[in-house]
């Protein structure tokens, strides 16, 4: 990994994925300007798909959810720059790729201080022709074994000692190859023991059950049931 370091900013990058890093990367109308935006999605912000020299990326500005997020959209207290979000999250899905968890290679991350204040972006690489599970179950159910590999992924992540502190549906995507891939680990962290694992499981499946009213997403309980069954036993090897 590579850093390109200024008294306010700091941006670390793989040099095998993005040529150079300057704070104009992170940048949207950067890429706009350049003809370089091939898409976007809504999450919290809006997450902008890139096209780099080598390959696609997803870059997005972190930014908050909820209430509190209308007041301070953007900015977090600063306390040093390898506890910056994009740093961590950076570093956290190296570690992941490490651990042979299905997460995007991390490209490049910028942190800028304003006072006691940073704002920050992530590129990470763009999973090709992927969906997230909101937008496939719209539409059509999943097969068992795709349930299976959701619950064999998340129990890798959890055997790696991560923990996702917003493992939804939106955040779990699925490629034309059917591979699971596990997203959006702002704010998670490695944690030891093995209490609050079952704290991530039951978000996830109010999840489904959230989507299921809210969008009708085509989904059952016995569904649930194969990846839960996937995961403990995938725990247990
Ligand atoms: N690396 C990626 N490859 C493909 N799609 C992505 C990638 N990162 C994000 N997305 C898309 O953008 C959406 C929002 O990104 P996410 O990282 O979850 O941020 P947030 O939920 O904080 O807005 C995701 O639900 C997903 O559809
Ligand atoms: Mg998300």
């Amino acid at each position: 990994m590579k850093q390109s370091n200024s008294a306010d900013s700091h941006i670390t990058y793989d040099p095998a994925l993005i040529k150079e890093a300057s704070p104009v990367h992170f940048s949207a109308l950067y890429w706009q300007k350049n003809n370089a935006i091939i898409g976007s999605a809504k999450g919290r912000g809006t997450t902008w798909f890139i096209q780099l020299e080598k390959l696609q990326g997803a870059l997005r500005h972190y930014q908050r959810g909820g209430l509190f997020g209308r007041i301070i959209k953007d900015h977090y207290l600063f306390l040093g720059w390898s506890k910056t979000r994009s740093l961590q999250e950076f570093s956290l899905l190296n570690f992941l790729i490490q651990q042979g968890v299905h997460v995007p290679r991390p490209i490049a991350a910028l942190a800028i201080k304003k006072r006691f204040t940073y704002q920050a972006d992530l590129i990470t690489e763009k999973i090709n022709e992927a969906q997230d599970l909101v937008s496939i179950l719209q539409e059509t159910t999943l097969d068992a074994d795709i349930y299976k590999k959701i619950g064999q992924e998340i129990a890798k992540m959890h055997q790696a000692q991560v923990n996702h502190s917003d493992l939804n549906i939106h955040n779990i995507l699925i490629d034309a190859n059917k591979k699971v891939w596990i997203i959006d680990f702002d704010k998670c962290a490695k944690q030891h023991g093995n209490a609050w694992k079952s704290g991530n499981l039951q978000r996830l499946k109010r999840s489904f059950l959230k989507e299921q009213k809210k969008r009708n997403i085509l989904w059952s309980n016995n569904d649930w049931e194969i990846l839960k069954e996937a995961y403990l036993v995938a725990s247990a090897t």
